[in-house]
């Protein structure tokens, strides 16, 4: 049965290198769908606490997964000395706060994406985590799915030769979501580019092996969020208060002469959804969902399709696993503050770049 603790609970410390005790920031969707049933898996975590200032939101996590803290105050669980690690899950404008205060407590923080709402609070959190000598990963769940994995495998052994082109599609058709911040840009920091348009851009540039970037030219438009006679198939989103993009597309150069296109929506006239990324290199080519490679051997056009890669894997449960892996055998992140900090220098270009309508150099 969970209860209301006070700081006063402080204990001594618990931690053995064998059981990791885990405090939860943010008793939302990702929390109860991701994070909370990830670490319940591992033998080796406890979740001792949950914080969030809604008490409903907190309880009912708290009850549903046998919890046995709940703060309303996350500050108060960061003095807990049997928490070592930190899932930051609230909305995007508390990421940066919360992992700081998180860090500077003195626990590893795996925190959802976008790191941050713009690189200056991301590079704050970089800067903690290095300062606190703590780990810093950031919710870039899909870089655990095998066709990605599989994607980066064959670029670093070079299949794909010079790669000079990507273009990365986060679309959906009429996907605006009704619930939550999402429509918020003081609260989300954006629209469907910040929000889904990270995770491909990451995955791509993961793929890519995170070229540096040097410009940027971006656009973006709100044609249907304001509207209130569009159809809402992730719930009805209050139209009056939409104050984010529906549409992003960019032009991204990196050094070297590899450039990007990526292209991100909530809403667009579109057939399907496509979450997807295609790479053009001077050896060969690849395309992500469906998972293809192209090449030419022999005076023949060769499609590549992988015959074996597991199909329904749970990358959030593997990105919580690698998590703790980390901090267990005090090894690298998989998905570094760094890394999701690079993307989200990308991310506040192309806004910048859509408000004042022409390029940005990085
Ligand atoms: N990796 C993914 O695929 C994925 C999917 C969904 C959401 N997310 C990310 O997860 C984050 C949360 O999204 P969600 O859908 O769970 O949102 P949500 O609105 O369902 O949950 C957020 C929770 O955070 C709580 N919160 C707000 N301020 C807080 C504070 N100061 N301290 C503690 N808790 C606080 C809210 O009360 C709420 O319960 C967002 O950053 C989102 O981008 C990632």
């Amino acid at each position: 049965m969970a209860r209301e603790s006070k700081a006063g609970t402080k204990r001594k410390a618990a931690a053995t290198t064998e059981t990791i005790g885990v405090g939860i920031i943010g008793a939302g969707g990702i929390a109860r769908g991701a994070h909370i049933p990830g670490y319940k898996k591992l033998s080796n975590v406890r979740i001792v606490a949950v914080a969030d200032p809604v008490e409903p939101a907190r309880q009912s996590v708290a009850q549903e997964f046998d919890i046995a803290h709940t703060y309303a105050d996350y500050q108060e669980m960061l003095q807990r000395d049997d928490i070592q690690a930190i899932s930051v899950t609230t909305p995007n404008f508390m990421h940066a706060e919360a992992t700081i205060a998180a860090l500077q407590a003195g626990k590893h923080v795996l925190c959802e994406k976008p790191l941050a709402m713009n690189a200056k609070e991301g590079e704050a959190m970089v800067a903690a985590a290095r300062k606190a000598n703590r780990k810093l990963m950031c919710g870039f769940n899909n870089r655990f799915s095998p066709s990605i994995q599989a994607l980066k495998r064959f670029a670093d052994k070079g299949a794909f030769g010079e790669m000079y082109y990507a273009r990365s599609q986060a679309l959906r058709r009429r996907g605006i979501p009704g619930w939550g911040l999402f429509i918020n840009k003081e609260k989300n920091g954006g629209g469907p580019l910040i929000d889904i348009g990270v995770h491909i851009l990451d995955a791509t540039l993961h793929v890519l092996g995170f070229p540096k970037p040097i410009s940027v030219s971006g656009a973006t438009y709100a044609m249907f969020g304001k509207r209130k006679d569009v159809i809402g198939l992730m719930g009805q989103w209050d139209y009056k208060n939409f104050t984010v993009e529906d549409f992003a597309v960019a032009l991204v150069r990196f050094e070297g002469g590899l450039t990007l296109v990526l292209e991100s929506s909530f809403v667009a006239e579109l057939d399907s959804d496509k979450f997807s990324f295609h790479i053009f290199g001077d050896k060969g080519g690849a395309q992500l969902n469906p998972l293809k490679m192209f090449t030419e051997q022999n005076k023949t056009l060769l499609d590549i399709t992988p015959v074996h890669l597991p199909g329904n894997v749970n990358t959030h449960a593997l990105e919580i696993e690698s998590f703790v892996n980390s901090i267990i055998n005090d090894t690298p992140v998989f998905t570094p503050g760094e890394e999701a900090l690079q993307v989200t220098r990308i991310i506040d270009a192309i806004y910048e770049s859509g408000d004042k309508g022409r390029e940005v150099r990085l």
